[in-house]
């Protein structure tokens, strides 16, 4: 029998129901593309914040994503241009000055939603059964503290809160405090102190997803317009990482968190109560996290410690496999004539006319 191509076969009931709120970012990028590629997963909506970069910018950047992977029927809504206290932090020395640099974009053809992110996630939260929607944050958390703050009730509704940021061991930012707890602690704060379930994807587990070369051999092989957008992001990823952090792989942080929603057993978690320091004068925004005794029975917050790489880059590249090459109408036209003229580009730069 002939083996069947994997599909976007959206019929299976009991998919996992998210809202991906995001400020891609390279690694919210593979995020996105991995919770829509997922047959497991039922997209209900994709917000931004500001963060990697501005809220303009990071904005573009979902929609663009959204286009290249043909994501049709989410509403995308773009929410707070800046954190709830404090001055805005970006990333341009990791992300670029688009926030996404690497990569051309092509035009969107995703009308944004003309809701503010906050009242998007409300009403998809009170839209649905309760315990059936999960948030992903893969940045700062100043939406998601607000919409828990203008709406309390979404609080016990909310099945649970599934977020990369944070590390118990290990920052990025400072010695101790991870880029998307250290630009908005007081919202970080506000979102580790509610009764919510939290599971934190933090450092600890997102340094073991490395894009090693292997790992990027095997996307670009699927030779697609979304995985050489991929493999794009994961070069530009590259250096910065190795530029700004030291790292010889680039660590892809967020769908790293999707991961789990998916298949919580290609991340293990420990229960452990965890705070968020907003006094300290070095160690601002650490996730602070209570190891020495077995934790309380009304503990609500956990942590990834260890990831099954191999089964983690699988869904990734099932998910890419799944999306195949779904550009349409102009945003293809432009997409392919800026690819022809870049590869064109640098055969010229590389002497062969
Ligand atoms: C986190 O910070 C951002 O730069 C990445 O997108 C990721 O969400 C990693 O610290
Ligand atoms: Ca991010």
């Amino acid at each position: 029998m002939e083996p069947t191509a994997p599909s976007l076969d959206r019929q299976s009931s009991g998919r996992k129901k998210i809202i991906l709120d995001c400020d891609p970012g390279h690694d919210d990028a593979v995020a996105l593309l991995l919770a829509h590629g997922n047959p497991d997963i039922d997209l209900l909506a994709v917000t931004t914040v500001v963060g990697n970069q501005t809220l303009e910018k990071v904005t573009r950047n979902a929609l663009a994503v959204g286009t290249i992977a043909g994501i049709t029927g989410v509403p995308f809504a773009a929410g707070c241009g800046r954190p709830l206290v404090r001055s805005i932090e970006t990333a341009p020395d990791i992300h670029g000055d688009s926030g996404m640099d690497g990569p051309e974009l092509p035009p969107s053809d995703i009308d944004l939603d003309p809701r503010h992110a906050v009242d998007l996630i409300i009403d998809t939260v009170m839209a649905h059964e309760p315990g059936t929607v999960t948030l992903v944050p893969t940045a700062g958390l100043t939406n998601i503290a607000l919409a828990a703050r203008k709406e309390p009730r979404i609080v016990e509704r909310v099945k649970e809160v599934v977020l990369m940021g944070g590390g118990y061991h290990v920052g990025n930012w400072s010695a101790v405090a991870e880029f998307n707890i250290i630009i908005d602690p007081e919202a970080a704060h506000i979102v580790f102190n509610e009764k919510w379930p939290v599971v934190m994807v933090g450092l600890d587990l997102t340094h073991q997803a490395l894009a090693t070369p292997d790992v990027v051999q095997k996307i670009a092989a699927i030779g697609t317009r979304p995985t050489k957008f991929v493999t794009e992001l994961m070069d530009f990823f590259a250096h910065t990482y190795k530029d700004a952090q030291g790292f010889d792989h680039p660590p892809v942080h967020d769908p790293c968190a999707v991961a789990y929603v998916i298949d919580p057993s290609i991340v293990t978690t420990r229960k452990v109560p965890v705070d968020i320091e907003l006094q300290g004068t070095l160690t601002l925004g650490m996730t602070v996290a209570d190891f020495r005794a077995p934790a309380p029975a009304d503990c609500h917050t956990s942590v990834a410690v260890d990831l099954d790489h191999e089964k983690f880059w699988n869904l990734v590249t099932d998910a890419l496999e799944r999306i195949g090459d779904p550009l349409t109408g102009d945003a293809r036209t432009q997409y392919t004539a800026d690819l022809v003229r870049d590869a064109s580009d640098s055969l010229t730069a590389g002497g062969v006319k």
